[in-house]
């Protein structure tokens, strides 16, 4: 059986009121798009059409691979968009799913199972439905018996077709065939002038055709036409990504302030706590910690390794590693095993080796260090002279005093140390102190001469 799948995508979504082709907005890292094409996978196509129109150019930029757009110019109605969308295919299908952009809760297994209840029928149609307390502005579903004979919109529906409460989803299991020749042959004899897909189920009905409908638990019919609408649905996908992950082991203080897009990857034996952003290509090793206040995009976290009350992006962080609290990681940023980045300590595309530290108040940029080094509180590597920036190496067992200025380019060797307060412009040798300080003077009495003074005595 050859299955294609068309995905609706045309629309502007008016409501959202952002000016952006409404497939393109975002729920927990993905696109509503990328969400359709997620679900519809679980048809296994052998085609993928996404129909696009507003926006088009930067949506079709936006498909996967093994997706075409094809371009419907003007939007006549979902008919015509499925139209359009068969044209998009080398081949005719026997089986074409169609579903709209607009509904990211759609789940791939309903999407299996309402193609297998389908292929396993004798029906040309197969149209997935829910059943709605407020069927208000859908289209309903009117059925005899087992069969479907027709879909009603709101604005075309009789008082009585409108007290039914199954309504249509837009996402549909079609013979390929019939649909092809139904849409030849359905009008635009409706409130709005429109090609309506819908009216080609009375079409197949008529010629004798049998309709079916099946039934999808109502959360999964929510589409996304407006910013409530679209926090709704990111709400209820991160609780469903959150009760995954406590399902395979992750522990959780409160799922409700743990924030992990799809595109995350999370092992089992791992804590979070609240007010946790996991974004991007981000992989949390088993065992470690993660949060409270912790927002972490593209970056790896070794087993045990610890984050509190940081920010980091484009990072890597070894096994048993601390960040935090209040520390900042930046792209090329790499903790090896047992390192630490402490409080207010800022490293950008650094490595700091293995069991070495940056405890207080420092910038390490464009760094190495080897390992079991310890640097003292507020370091600043100078990295840029301000027309280009330069690398400072900082070997093993090295001891860097407290405020210490290391003028890049500048190398460290092991074993040595800096003195605090110094401003290091030279390398310092294998196990030697740097130091750059002038000597202290101490003034006797100070105290005592300033009073006499103040009080207008002569010293
Ligand atoms: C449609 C259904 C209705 C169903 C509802 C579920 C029809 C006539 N009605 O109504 O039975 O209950 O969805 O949400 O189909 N689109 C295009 N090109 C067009 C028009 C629409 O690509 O010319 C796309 C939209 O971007 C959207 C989808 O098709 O993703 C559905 O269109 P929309 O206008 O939202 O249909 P509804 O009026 O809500
Ligand atoms: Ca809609």
């Amino acid at each position: 059986m050859s299955v294609g799948v068309v995905v609706l995508a045309a629309g502007k979504g008016t409501r959202m009121k952002t000016g952006k082709a409404k497939v393109l907005h975002e729920a927990c890292g993905l696109t509503l798009l990328e969400w359709a094409l997620r679900s519809s996978a679980a048809a296994d196509p052998d085609e993928t059409s996404v129909v696009v129109g507003y926006q088009g150019t930067e949506v079709a930029a936006a498909l996967p691979d093994g997706a075409v757009s094809v371009v419907q110019e003007p939007q006549n109605g979902t008919g015509h968009a499925a139209q359009v969308g068969l044209t998009g295919f080398t081949q005719a299908h026997e089986t074409v799913v169609v579903l709209p952009g607009d509904m990211p809760l759609l789940h791939p297994d309903t999407i299996a199972s309402l193609v297998a209840s389908h292929t396993e029928s004798d029906a040309a149609a197969t149209i997935l439905t829910v059943d709605l307390d407020d069927p208000f502005g859908y289209g309903r579903v009117v059925a005899e018996g087992e069969s479907v004979t027709a879909i009603v919109e709101q604005r075309d529906a009789t008082p009585e077709q409108r007290t039914i409460s199954e309504v249509n989803t837009s996402v549909y299991v079609f013979d390929g065939a019939l649909l092809a020749d139904g849409l030849e042959r359905i009008g635009t004899d409706n409130d709005q002038g429109e090609q309506y897909l819908t009216d080609v189920i009375a079409v197949l009905v008529g010629d004798g055709h049998m309709v079916r409908s099946f039934g999808a638990d109502h959360e999964e019919g929510l589409g996304v036409n407006s910013q409530g609408q679209l926090a709704e649905a990111a709400s209820l996908l991160r609780g469903r990504i959150n009760t995954d992950l406590m399902e395979s082991g992750v522990w959780m203080l409160d799922p409700t302030r743990v924030y992990i897009d799809a595109s995350v990857d999370v092992a089992s034996g791992t804590e979070i706590y609240p007010d946790t952003y996991l974004t991007g290509r981000t992989r949390i090793e088993t065992g470690a910690c993660i949060g409270p206040s912790v927002q972490i995009n593209d970056s790896t976290i070794g087993e045990g390794a610890r984050v509190l009350n940081a920010v980091l992006n484009g990072a890597t962080v070894g096994t048993q590693a601390m960040v935090g609290p209040f520390a900042y990681l930046r792209p090329g940023a790499v903790l090896a095993a047992g390192a630490k980045a402490g409080a207010y300590v800022e490293i950008k595309n650094s490595e700091i080796g293995e069991g070495s530290k940056v405890p207080h108040l420092s910038y390490i940029g464009d760094t190495t260090i080897g390992r079991d080094t310890n640097v003292g509180a507020a370091t600043v590597t100078v990295n840029y002279d301000g027309y280009a920036k330069h690398r400072t190496t900082i070997g093993d067992r090295v001891k860097i005093g407290s405020d210490t200025m290391l003028i890049a380019p500048v190398t460290i060797g092991d074993d040595a140390s800096t003195g605090a307060g110094s401003v290091i412009t030279h390398d310092v040798p294998e196990g030697a102190l740097g130091v750059e300080r002038n000597l202290q003077q101490n003034i006797p009495d100070y105290a005592e001469k300033r009073r006499r003074r103040a009080d207008g005595e002569a010293d």
